[in-house]
């Protein structure tokens, strides 16, 4: 596998992103985390990222120096080529003037990570500082007008950086550069695939839960939670019992189909526990957004415990945690963002163990992996949907009444979007009803009802994304039938948001 050390670059998951589409696996791990811990993931090559600082800052990231020495391939990118150049005794000097954007490079020397690319290329920049000396040992290996180092190398230690990011799709041939570095110089062969990481995990599984433990899984009927459950049956089978809560923040029919698909097609153990009146009860009146996640991922849990007393002695919790939850819960270079109920608003005194079988995998992985399971397309490509579902779509305080206009709005919203094939262009689209009613007129009266909002979204991992440009008939169709077809509607907006600055979801 190959090691990320992060050092706070706004691309880092990209660059994780890219090498696992060349079929090698890689994990990131923050700029602080120990020489042994690093080691105990017995990387064959690592990558520094960029990142937002000057190596000569008070606070500048840095990583134990030793790690020079671990005999391992290199490959530092922006701030990770500054940081190589400062430790390993070149010069760093902040530029005159900031270099971003598409930049026409020269190469130098086209051996290693620049062979077969021609000498005349694109790339893209993103820095303040650059190279003005590359350490002893290396040579410049590409230039442009305003960075005499934009990259450099020592073929001996097989060290190479670079001052552009070949991650983006701005670097048009960034993906042949990485090629070579982890192909042919760090030797992977790119067998890591979805197959691979199935076998693998179905062994790890297996190895860690024993003949006579119980594992237990709450489906939620979202991709992740399917494909961990499917994962963990193919594993363990009958071993597994899923518990799947209708805590009545569900879409429309959604309960139904869960319950045919595992129950049904996969022949799967589970228990529906109809618990919408608890979840209303202990939600009314709360209108904090946080409290309103705590709450449900407390009750959820709780009810877990209900539920898997009823059935014997349970020792583990699959959760299908994802790659992207773990990071934005908390390493220490990427900042709590929200508490993903799934992580951050477990109870404290929890009584099982976790399974989190796709806690590595960015969620196109995760689909992958459930259309290699023989999932249905309908279950793999569904939109993703959070944990505290329609409540945090319901702002302000829910009610039963509001999350029936809003159900309804959202099944006409992906109706439509369906019917008009932009299902699977589209991340994420769904209704929120943002809790306001204004004035409108229907017939010859006044009427004073609600507004739907509109939120569709493209993106690669949920972590950054753009609002779909929709065709205007599309929009007029949806908005149609979701004034006509849902009472207490009069009005209808679309989000044109972009995350950042706002996030997917309105709570
Ligand atoms: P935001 O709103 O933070 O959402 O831009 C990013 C992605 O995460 C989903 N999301 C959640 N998923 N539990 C989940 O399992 C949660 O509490 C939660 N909050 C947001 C959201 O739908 C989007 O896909």
């Amino acid at each position: 596998m190959v090691v990320i050390l992060d050092f706070g670059g706004q691309y880092t998951q990209l660059i994780a992103r890219r090498i696992r589409e060349l079929n090698v696996y890689c994990e990131i791990l923050p700029y602080t985390a120990k020489l042994e811990r690093v080691e105990s993931l017995k990387p064959k090559a690592l990558i520094f990222s960029g990142g937002a600082f000057s190596v000569y800052g008070e606070k500048a990231p840095a990583t134990d120096p030793r790690i020079y020495q671990m005999g391992l391939p290199i490959m530092g990118i922006c701030y990770g080529m500054q940081l190589m150049a400062k430790d390993l005794g070149g010069v760093v000097k902040p530029a005159g003037r900031r270099e971003y954007g598409k930049t026409d490079i020269r190469i130098l020397d086209d051996a290693d990570i620049f062979q077969e690319i021609e000498k005349e290329t694109t790339v893209w920049m993103s820095h303040g500082d650059y190279v003005d000396q590359a350490p002893p040992g290396f040579t410049v290996t590409a230039s442009t007008e305003n960075t005499p180092v934009a990259a450099m190398a020592d073929a001996t230690r097989r060290m190479y950086a670079v001052q552009f990011h070949p991650e983006v799709v701005h670097t048009p041939r960034g993906m042949d550069m990485l090629k070579n570095f982890l192909f042919n110089i760090a030797g992977f062969s790119g067998d890591w695939t979805m197959e691979s990481f199935i076998e693998e995990t179905v062994r790890q599984i297996r190895e860690t839960v024993g003949e006579d433990e119980q594992v237990v899984c709450g489906l939620s009927g979202g991709v992740d939670s399917s494909v961990a459950a499917v994962l963990v049956h193919k594993a363990i089978g009958d071993r597994l019992t899923c518990i799947f809560v209708d805590h009545g923040l569900l879409r429309k029919n959604e309960a139904e189909q869960v319950m045919e698909t595992f129950s049904g097609d996969f022949n799967m153990k589970v228990i529906k526990a109809d618990e919408q009146d608890n979840f209303l009860g202990k939600l009314a009146g709360v209108t904090d957004p946080e409290e309103k996640r705590k709450i449900i991922g407390n009750e959820f849990i709780r009810v877990f415990e209900r539920e898997a007393a009823k059935i014997a002695q349970i020792d583990y919790l699959v959760q299908g945690t994802l790659y992207t939850d773990v990071i934005e819960s908390g390493t220490e270079t990427a900042a709590l963002i929200k508490s993903h109920h799934n992580v951050g608003g477990l109870p404290e005194d929890m009584k099982f163990k976790l399974i989190e079988p796709l806690n590595h995998l960015f969620k196109d992985e995760v689909r992958k992996v459930g259309e290699e399971l023989g999932m249905p397309h309908d279950v793999v490509w569904r939109h993703p949907f959070p944990g505290p579902g329609l409540a945090i779509r319901v702002l302000g305080d829910v009610t039963g009444e509001k999350l029936d206009i809003l159900r309804e709005a959202d099944a006409i919203v992906i109706e439509e979007i369906k019917k008009a094939g932009l299902y699977r262009e589209i991340w994420q689209a769904f209704a929120i009803l943002p809790n306001m009613k204004s004035v409108g007129v229907m017939g010859d009266s006044r009427t004073y009802a609600y507004t739907i909002g509109l939120r569709a979204v493209t993106s690669h991992d949920g972590m950054t994304a753009d609002w779909y440009p929709f065709p205007h008939d599309v929009l007029a169709r949806i908005s149609n039938r979701v004034v006509n077809e849902v009472p207490h509607v009069n009005r209808m907006v679309y989000d044109i948001t972009s995350k950042p600055p706002s996030t997917i979801e309105w709570e």
